[in-house]
């Protein structure tokens, strides 16, 4: 079977895409439109995963109250994450906006099944996290198809996953993975807000890649 041929300016298209992804934080409330998120979950069934396992397993958070619960939650772990830090740094921290659950239309949590049957245990004897790796790639793939569709994701980390299990009430085997933010974008921004704020730059080259 042939497959398709990428026209020309599709890789130019491509690395506009990858350059403007962007972690948002800053959201429009305005909702998604009916069927944008299947559209995006469709997609990151894309992804590649070990074995063929899918163990993406994503949960909308429709529920005000569940909704709430996590809010509160996030904003208790930030503040014990703060406390690590101390003077300027201690300042920069609390300057950071690190989430934005209360105004993204669509929070989404994603968790890894940690037991498939999907796949018959293939490729996962020896490295079982492979299973958790899939699930990153999924998210990814959904980051960037959102993306291209004008939309923002944003990745929240700053919970006990025990915690999340719970106030979504999921199997106690399903790993949390993350808390997504979905929605349109406040503003566009082509450089990290890390950077922009000075947290942290990106890092050089030669910092990253090694040769043996
Ligand atoms: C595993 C993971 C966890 C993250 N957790 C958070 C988080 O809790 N809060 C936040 O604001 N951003 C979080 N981010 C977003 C990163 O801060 C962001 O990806 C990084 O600063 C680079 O910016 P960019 O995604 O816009 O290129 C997370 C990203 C990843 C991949």
């Amino acid at each position: 079977m042939t497959g398709p041929i990428f026209p020309p300016g599709f890789a130019e298209q491509l690395d506009t895409l990858l350059t403007w992804r962007r972690d948002v934080r800053h959201f429009q409330t305005v909702p998604l439109p009916d069927g944008t998120l299947d559209h995006l979950l469709d997609r990151a069934a894309l992804a590649p995963s070990v074995g063929n396992s899918q163990p993406w397993r994503f949960v909308r958070v429709l529920s005000a109250e569940r909704r709430a619960a996590i809010v509160a939650h996030v904003e208790a772990e930030n503040r014990k994450a703060a406390a690590i830090y101390r003077d300027e740094t201690r300042a920069a921290y609390d300057a950071l906006k690190l989430h934005g659950l209360q105004e993204a239309p669509e929070p989404l949590a994603v968790f890894c099944e940690t037991n498939p049957a999907a796949g018959h245990g293939l490729g996962r004897q020896t490295m079982p996290e492979t299973l958790a790796c899939s699930v990153v790639m999924a998210i990814h793939t959904l980051w960037l198809a959102a993306r291209a569709i004008g939309i923002g994701v944003g990745w929240v980390s700053i919970v006990d996953p025990v915690a999340i299990n719970r106030l979504l009430d999921v199997p106690e085997d399903w790993r949390f993975v993350a808390l997504l933010c979905l929605g349109y974008p406040a503003e566009q921004h082509e450089t990290p807000e890390l950077v922009r704020r000075r947290w942290q730059d990106r890092l050089p080259a030669d910092q990253t890649r090694f040769t043996r």
